[in-house]
């Protein structure tokens, strides 16, 4: 949820600072500040808002030293003011920190009652307080801050820096991830390799528990138990060249139109072109082998697994329990020896999702995570993995990355289906081919951008958009008021169209748009007379089908937009588009903050 980089360097730190939190903005942008040592003292600067306005005070205010911390905010305790942005500075100690302090109001009480004053409402300040607390005590900087770190309880990724000791950085990591960079007579330190890229490509990824002491010429690595451990040394694929915008006005525009390509490149690294084939990744455990398959995820990821879990039963006649992560493990499901996990995340540093996989570990079935950043925690942890191919995804509303998810569990679930022996060669072959079709049928979709454009303006004035569909259109009528409530902060719900009639209906009036996600599935009659009942109640109904569907619907529709006709196997990831665009759109008109909106970050690593 924050993101925290640190450098014990030879060069100016805070432009390298400033660079690496730039590609750690993702995390959470309410605040921001970098501390260096300069001359025996700790120099700071932070600012509210977004990391321009830090760079802004940096500009006018240029902070020297070779050896700094910085660290940008999403607000988990402590409004997201100047006076609460890390670093926090107690005494001769600097501190960022990413997670939750869960007794840091025992340990604050603990602090005062020895005439401690505290100057945020942050549970953060607790560390350099109990730091420079134990260095009174003329503990060194290593013992002051084991004792500390002894001492919390909760989540953290943090680094410590010491006013008298340039040389020198502490860090840990408990919950949440944290990456040594190894440099040349160098080290940094960041909540993921994307940030540190530009620095090194070594990169050495702590473990729970881990602490580490970072000098100039290495690191000393100790485990929870304060043993001396050696971590991996891995190089890097991500590049330091970070991604633009290209010539489009946000990074979420971008991404919508990079969807018919990275949806290309993660299909062909299960489907053959040519033959029609489904060849499954190596997997940790054989789907042949096992009764059940839980699927969990959060957000738009779970909106995945809920398509995913209507192919995996519909084509591979396996039964799927789906969990949102946060409220999988206190479900206390019995998952019995032949059932096995999947677990869905973009990031791979959801703190709810890896909560729940660790939790399936621990219980000892199998594990399988669907990841698109490489090298993250969910990668590293997971029995298995198979990576999406999205890229990097800047804008926090999740999109090339929801459809190439979308696209890995259509290839799983046709592997899987075969493995089970009931998919034969003429339906994998029809299924696929139709896979095959979906980026230019994408592509297809993004030439009616300027209809989704039209269509939004007269969502922008709404108080409430209600999306419907059944069927696999259900979930994609649920990511769609996802995405529409998160950047254009209009109130939207997603409804079983089956379920309107149950007592949401009583919201339809004409001031209330209907987004009916109806594409050519065995189901669209069915949608097709939910349709009518919220006409008949006066709603205004943008109708999302194909060109039958907008024949036989469009003179009861507001308005209504044609898509290309597809097999209904791949409706879902194709029907992901249009509302995308209708959220983006309406976003842009609102003229909120599409790619960082207010209050979100993300990778959510707290829980
Ligand atoms: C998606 O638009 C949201 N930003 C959010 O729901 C996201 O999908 C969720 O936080 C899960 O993130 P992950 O895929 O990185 O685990």
């Amino acid at each position: 949820m924050c993101g925290i980089v640190g450098i014990v360097g030879r060069h100016a730190a805070a432009p390298l600072l400033f660079e690496a939190l730039r590609r750690l903005e993702y995390r959470g942008y309410d605040s921001s500040g970098i501390a260096t040592v300069v001359d025996g003292k700790l120099e700071r600067r932070r600012a509210e808002g977004k990391l321009a306005n830090l760079g802004d005070i940096l500009e006018r205010l240029p902070l020297a030293g070779e050896t700094g911390i910085g660290h940008t905010r999403w607000a988990t305790h402590g409004a997201p003011t100047e006076i609460n942005a890390h670093p926090h500075i107690v005494g001769g100690v600097a501190v960022v920190h990413n997670g939750i302090i869960e007794n840091f109001q025992e340990l604050r009480r603990e602090l005062i009652a020895v005439g401690h004053t505290f100057e945020t409402q942050t549970d953060t300040e607790v560390i350099p307080q109990l730091v420079s607390h134990y260095l009174k005590a003329d503990l060194s900087p290593e013992e002051a801050a084991r004792k500390a770190l002894s001492r919390l309880e909760g989540a953290f990724a943090l680094a410590l820096l010491f006013a008298e000791r340039p040389d020198l950085l502490i860090v840990a990591r408990k919950g949440s991830p944290l990456a040594i960079g190894i440099g040349d007579d160098e080290m940094f330190i960041g909540s993921d390799a994307l940030a540190l890229a530009p620095m090194t490509d070594r990169i050495q990824y702590l473990e729970e528990g881990d602490w580490a002491v970072l000098r100039h010429d290495g690191a000393q690595v100790f485990d929870a138990e304060g043993e001396p451990v050696e971590r991996t040394v891995h190089r890097t694929a991500l590049s330091g060249a970070f991604t633009g915008k290209g010539n489009h006005r946000h990074f979420m525009e971008k991404e919508i139109h990079e969807q018919p390509a990275v949806i290309g490149d993660t299909l062909r690294t299960f489907a053959n072109p040519t033959n029609h084939r489904i060849v499954l990744p190596d997997l940790p455990f054989d789907p042949a082998g096992i009764s059940r398959l839980s699927i969990v995820a959060c957000g738009t990821a779970f909106y995945a697994g809920m398509v995913a879990k209507y192919w995996f039963e519909q084509i591979a006649r396996l039964p799927v329990d789906l969990d949102i992560a946060s409220e999988f493990r206190y479900r206390q499901p019995p998952l019995d020896a032949n059932q096995a996990a999947l677990f869905i995340s973009q990031s791979g540093e959801t703190a709810d999702t890896l909560a729940a996989m660790r939790h399936v570990r621990k219980l000892g079935r199998r594990t399988l995570g669907i990841v698109n950043m490489a090298e993250s925690t969910l990668q590293r942890e997971a029995d298995g993995h198979v990576r999406t191919l999205a890229g990097p995804e800047i804008g926090v509303a999740s999109t090339k990355a929801f459809t190439t998810q979308l696209a890995t569990l259509a290839c799983l679930a046709l592997g899987f289906a075969k493995a089970r022996g009931v998919l034969g060669a003429d339906d994998e072959a029809r299924l696929s081919q139709a896979l095959d079709e979906v980026p230019a049928r994408a592509a297809e979709i993004l030439q009616q951008d300027a209809a989704f454009e039209r269509i939004a303006q007269s969502l922008t004035a709404a108080r409430d958009v209600l999306y419907i569909g059944r069927g696999t259109a259900y979930a994609i009528a649920l990511e769609g008021a996802l995405k529409l409530k998160e950047i254009s902060y209009i109130h939207a719900e997603g409804y079983a169209a089956g379920e309107l009639k149950h007592g949401p209906i009583a919201l339809i009036d004409d001031q209330v748009p209907v987004i009916v996600v109806a594409p050519p599935d065995p189901l669209f009659d069915k949608t097709a007379s939910n349709l009518q009942e919220v006409v008949a109640r006066g709603g205004k109904v943008v109708l999302l089908s194909d060109l039958e569907g907008v024949e036989r619907l469009s003179s009861y529709a507001w308005a209504s937009i044609a898509l290309p006709q597809v097999d209904p196997f791949v409706a879902p990831i194709l029907y992901a588009l249009p509302v995308q665009l209708l959220a983006y759109h309406t976003a842009v008109l609102k003229g909120t903050d599409v790619d960082q909106p207010r209050n979100l970050a993300k990778s959510v690593t707290v829980e």
